[in-house]
């Protein structure tokens, strides 16, 4: 098959790596890639997000699968796009990407269909939003409606803080479009958890835990980020509890979009709260989780390209999928000042001398000048290792990291220690 995933970050470069291994692969492309990807794949300048650019770009190359990376895409309909093409496309169309593209459309489901989840309102204007909260008090959590790159959520401690999150999204349009719709709901005490399964418009298969850390700052302290390193399996995914989250939220979100008219297609990634060992639904995205992705593919074991075409074309029920028994975990390198502004084109040195440990180095953020790698984005290179514990595969990963040689550079030291700690 010829094959082109759509991204440019750390699960692309995981994908990648995975497809190209697969005998069914002919030739692999990628667009935008970075520096790493292009070991792995020929990449093409294509913004992810320039649909009709990607799709003649598909339809010139005689493309068999399209695999798509991120959200933007897919909520602008490339499915659907590169489908009426002719073209296999794996991930959601454009109606049930609303799943992420739209909290409120996702609550809304959540409600027709009896999904646990946090109690909410929908409000498209400030003063009845602003009562709501007065009433509700707090703590109380501020949704901007739409895509927010990761922004538009506001745990608010105190009913002021929840106010000012109103003023934020609608009077100063921080989130711009996004923001024109807010939903407010309940807070949810507990443990997040990440559950991602393969979805095929009926069947869902579940895949491997995994769990990030999104605080920048080790002890899981300062500002969110895309998320600062992740691990696999997760140990807080029981079997008793993936047999519950599947049956209370993945499949009956699964059936609901069927029913409702938006069968769901792709990977379905959903952000769960552990409140007593329950599991409710704070979110769902459409797409796999990055850096998530790059610890479940140094820990599949199954050709992937099978399990994403069955995706596309309703096959999945045939399928069971097999897992590494390691343990894998990935350290995020970003750029000094991530998340708030940092420089961009430093120079990375090392990466051999990374490699040569046996970690895998993804790359996130980066470009090729000359024979020169530097560093393009926030989020730069994913050291990933496996280990027979989580701890050995931290151990290695953190190896690795340490023959990088980044001044401009930071990670977090403790990726894993949580679940490190459950192992002792
Ligand atoms: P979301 O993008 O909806 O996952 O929200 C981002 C983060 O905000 C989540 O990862 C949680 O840490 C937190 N969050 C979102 N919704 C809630 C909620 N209802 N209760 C508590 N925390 C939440
Ligand atoms: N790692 C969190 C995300 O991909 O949204």
């Amino acid at each position: 098959m010829r094959i082109l995933v759509v991204g440019g970050g750390g699960r692309e470069h995981a994908l990648c790596w995975a497809i190209a291994a697969s005998p069914l692969c002919e030739a692999l492309y990628c667009a935008p890639g970075n520096a790493g990807i292009a070991q792995d794949a020929e990449c093409f300048p294509i913004a992810a997000d320039d649909v009709d650019g990607l799709v003649a770009f598909a339809t010139e190359q005689a493309i068999d699968l399209v695999v798509v990376g991120p959200e933007a895409p897919l909520v602008l309909g490339i499915v659907d796009r590169l489908e009426a093409a002719g073209i296999i496309a794996f991930g959601p169309r454009a109606d049930a990407a609303m799943l992420e593209g739209s909290k409120g459309f996702m609550k809304d489901l959540c409600d027709r269909h009896g999904i646990p989840t946090a109690s909410y309102g929908r409000f498209t204007d400030a003063e009845t939003a602003r009562a709501y909260i007065r009433e509700q008090g707090a703590p109380i959590v501020v949704k901007a409606d739409g895509l927010a790159a990761g922004k538009g959520v506001t745990v608010a401690r105190t009913v002021d803080e929840a106010l000012d999150a109103v003023d934020q999204a609608m009077n100063d349009k921080a989130f711009g479009d996004a923001g024109a719709e807010l939903v407010i709901e309940e807070f949810l005490p507990g443990e997040e958890l990440s559950f991602f399964a393969l979805v095929d418009g009926e069947t869902a298969l579940p895949l491997a835990g995994a769990q990030d850390h999104k605080a920048v700052g080790d002890g899981d302290t300062g500002p969110n980020t895309g998320g600062m390193g992740a691990y696999s399996p997760a140990p807080s995914l029981t079997p008793e509890l993936e047999a519950e989250v599947m049956g209370t939220i993945i499949l009956p979100t699964v059936r609901g979009m069927a029913a409702d008219g938006y069968p769901y297609h792709g990977v379905l990634y959903a952000g769960l709260m552990l409140d007593g060992g329950r599991p409710k639904l704070l979110e769902y995205n459409v797409r796999f989780g990055d850096p998530e992705c790059q610890v479940l593919m140094m820990r599949l074991r199954s050709d992937i390209v099978p399990a994403l075409v069955a995706s596309c074309d309703g096959t999945l029920s045939n399928f069971d999928l097999r897992w590494s028994n390691d343990a894998a975990l990935t350290v995020v390198l970003a750029a000094n000042g991530y998340p708030g502004a940092y420089q961009k084109g430093t120079e990375i040195r090392g990466l051999d001398a990374a490699a040569a440990t046996g970690a895998t180095v993804f790359h996130a953020g980066t470009a090729a000048d000359g024979e020169t790698i530097r560093a393009t984005g926030g989020r730069v290179l994913n050291v990933t290792a496996r280990g027979p514990s989580i701890a050995e595969a931290q151990a290695n990963a953190y190896a690795a990291v340490d023959a990088v040689d980044w001044p401009n550079g930071f990670c977090r030291r403790d990726i894993g220690w949580r679940a490190v700690a459950c192992e002792a």
